[in-house]
């Protein structure tokens, strides 16, 4: 994955767990790199093993940091440049939902290697929706609930997610009932 991603996990570490706790952590993945070029794609595994030794080193289940990072993806993507790019996704959740497929299509402009999700809706009602996630990557559907948390922050909208069907358990894709909204 893009450096990009390398570099929020080491940010959302230092800031919550300190400085050591990150070295640690490189040192556990046996990752000899200094510094994360946000353009530059590395194998995906140097994520991976990132998480599995910020799980082992923290104490804390990776499907937990996956989602404490999800949440993080939201304001760190805003501060890193994207902010537009957000904006541009729309001034609701909803609308935002209904945009997200085309985001990653703007972000590949700029991420030529990238390969990103893809996100669908249906069952769309008042307040409620079915969320669709399909990834080349396995693993990865606890930062999709964290990412529905940190755009509720985003949009001042209280949300509740489910995840309902997962690709873990066999099912084709990842899918989550989120409500969202007064209606709730
Ligand atoms: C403008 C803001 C954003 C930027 C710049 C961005 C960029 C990226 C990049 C560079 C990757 C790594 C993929 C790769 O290297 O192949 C990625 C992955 C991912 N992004 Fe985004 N993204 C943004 C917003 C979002 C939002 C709003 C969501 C969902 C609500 C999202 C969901 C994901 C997920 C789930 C992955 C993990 C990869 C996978 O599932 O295969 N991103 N994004």
């Amino acid at each position: 994955m893009y450096g990009l991603v390398n570099r929020a996990v080491e940010d959302l570490v230092r800031e919550r767990f300190g400085p050591e706790a990150w070295e640690r952590i490189k040192h556990r993945a046996g990752l000899d790199i200094d510094l994360f070029i946000s353009m530059d794609a590395y194998p995906d595994d140097v994520t991976y093993r990132l998480v599995g030794a910020a799980s082992e080193e923290l104490g804390v289940p990776a499907a937990q940091l996956l989602e404490a990072f999800g949440e993080y993806w939201i304001l760190y993507t805003a501060e890193q440049g994207y902010g537009e790019l957000l904006r541009m996704g729309g001034s609701s959740l909803l609308e935002f939902l209904q945009n997200l497929h085309d985001l990653h299509s703007h972000v590949a402009l700029s991420f030529p290697h990238l390969q990103p999700p893809s996100f669908w809706l249906s069952d769309v009602s008042e307040g409620n929706a079915r969320l669709h996630y399909q990834s080349s990557r396995a693993g990865l559907a606890p930062m999709v609930v964290g990412l529905w948390k940190g755009l509720g922050r985003r949009f001042a909208t209280p949300v509740v997610v489910e995840h309902a069907c997962r690709r873990d358990d066999g099912a084709e894709h990842d899918e989550f009932l989120v409500r969202f909204g007064a209606a709730q």
